[in-house]
């Protein structure tokens, strides 16, 4: 008798991709942190030093007060800083304002999405695109008997990326109330921007469509030449009136600040949304952790910030570059020159076989202790189903997450791969 036999009423609950390649990786010895592994396929920044960064944050001073309960979207204080956050880069000048009342802070970005998930009113018809982030697709199945889930695939032409005039026919044609997706997108690093981003948001104001801009990687921007953007990007810049158009911006320090470990994610939007988002934290999670809000303050200083985001994009176009020009030279092909977050999305299929495979070139990889993302599982499929084939087979997600001198060795060991199978 199997373990699934004896529990009939747990569901086989799937893996996320990043969890499934470190499962994987264990079973050959590799643990969080192992000085001989590459983990090329890590969804997280590097969090030690950076040079020109401000010194790591390694301690936190608590007040009283916050030992008790706190306020299920954060405490005002918290909230007032990052309303501010946003009117500083995005709104300068504007007359409408992010205030408190328009921000829910949750302990990480991953709670912030499932209390807007939570949000949704039953029948709601909910777009979301392929690629894009793994963990939408159990999100949108916890909610599959209520909602309708409208899927969208994207073209190789494209980018991988929603062109406007296609969002904007898809929200009309399907009658769409809401769109979630991640922009820097992970996993294929594109991002919408400019007057592309501006036309989403009108889309969604004159269609009535909420637009769920998952923006984690809104500091991770680069200039088409490569070199590190001046600063990061935010649907935030197109809203007019911050309470009554239907955009949401869910973002945190994970990823931007290089804080994972503390798990501080939050939403901002129209204050009704974000009082509704309240209320559903209040079963879904009870609030956020005090201590997380105090670190998350000096976090947010406006001098720190500014320090910490400039350095963290020079040091990471450089790693960019550096694996860009590598997995070409290798004859690994990516998407684009992607203008966002710490990923390649690269086609393996001009790789001589079996390495043309996602999960042959992962299990090949993995045996020189590298570990890579194979592109089945940003393809979303919270109905379980796909009845096509599997659209992205021959494509792999490569992060350049990690210290650079561990990027540079992930790649010389998957060249040595390559070089065996030819
Ligand atoms: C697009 C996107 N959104 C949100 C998150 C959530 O981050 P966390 O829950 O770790 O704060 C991630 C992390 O991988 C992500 O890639």
């Amino acid at each position: 008798m199997s373990v699934n036999d004896d529990f009939p009423m747990i569901r086989p609950v799937p893996y996320m991709g990043v969890i499934w390649v470190v499962h994987e990786a264990s079973k050959l010895g590799f643990w969080n942190g192992h000085p001989d592994w590459c983990n090329l396929g890590q969804g997280q920044p590097e969090v030690g030093d950076m040079e020109g960064a401000p010194p790591r944050i390694k301690s936190v001073t608590m007040k009283d007060a916050d030992q008790a309960y706190g306020p299920l979207g954060g405490s005002d204080e918290m909230r007032e800083i990052i309303a501010s956050t946003y009117n500083r880069l995005y709104r300068r000048g504007m007359k409408s304002q992010y205030t408190a009342k328009n921000i829910s802070f949750a302990g990480g970005g991953r709670l912030a999405l499932t209390r807007l998930f939570a949000t949704f009113a039953d029948g709601s018809r909910v777009l979301y695109k392929s690629p894009d982030y793994t963990a939408y697709e159990d999100y949108l199945a916890y909610h599959k008997a209520r909602l309708t889930l409208v899927p969208v695939m994207t073209r190789e032409e494209d980018g991988f990326s929603l062109p406007p005039d296609a969002l904007e026919a898809c929200i009309r044609r399907q009658n769409i109330n809401a769109y979630v997706f991640s922009n820097p997108c992970n996993p294929t690093g594109e991002a919408v921007m400019g007057k592309d981003l501006e036309r989403y948001v009108e889309s969604a104001r004159e269609n009535k469509c909420l637009l769920g801009c998952d923006e984690f990687y809104s500091h991770f921007i680069y200039n088409e030449d490569g070199s590190p953007a001046s600063g990061p990007v935010s649907a935030a810049a197109y809203v007019e009136d911050v309470n009554k158009d239907p955009v949401l911006l869910v973002d945190g320090l994970t990823k931007s600040h290089r804080y994972p470990g503390w798990r501080a994610g939050w939403i901002a939007g129209p204050e009704h949304v974000i009082e509704m988002v309240n209320r559903a934290a209040s079963a879904l999670d009870g609030g956020p952790s005090l201590i997380v809000q105090r670190a998350a303050m000096e976090a947010l200083d406006p001098e720190r910030y500014h320090q910490e985001t400039t350095a963290m994009r020079r040091g990471f176009a450089k790693k960019r570059r550096l694996m860009l020009e590598r997995l070409k030279a290798m004859g690994i092909t990516p998407a684009a020159e992607p203008r966002g977050t710490f990923y390649i999305w690269a086609t393996i299929r001009d790789l001589p076989a079996p390495l043309n495979d996602g999960d042959a070139f992962f299990h090949a990889c993995l045996q020189e202790k590298v570990m890579t993302v194979p592109g089945r599982f940003f393809d979303v499929r919270p109905l379980g189903v796909r009845d096509i084939d599997e659209p992205f087979g021959s494509w792999v997600r490569f992060s350049y997450g990690p210290p650079e001198a561990v990027v540079e060795t992930g790649l010389s060991r998957i060249e040595k791969v390559i070089a065996q199978a030819r």
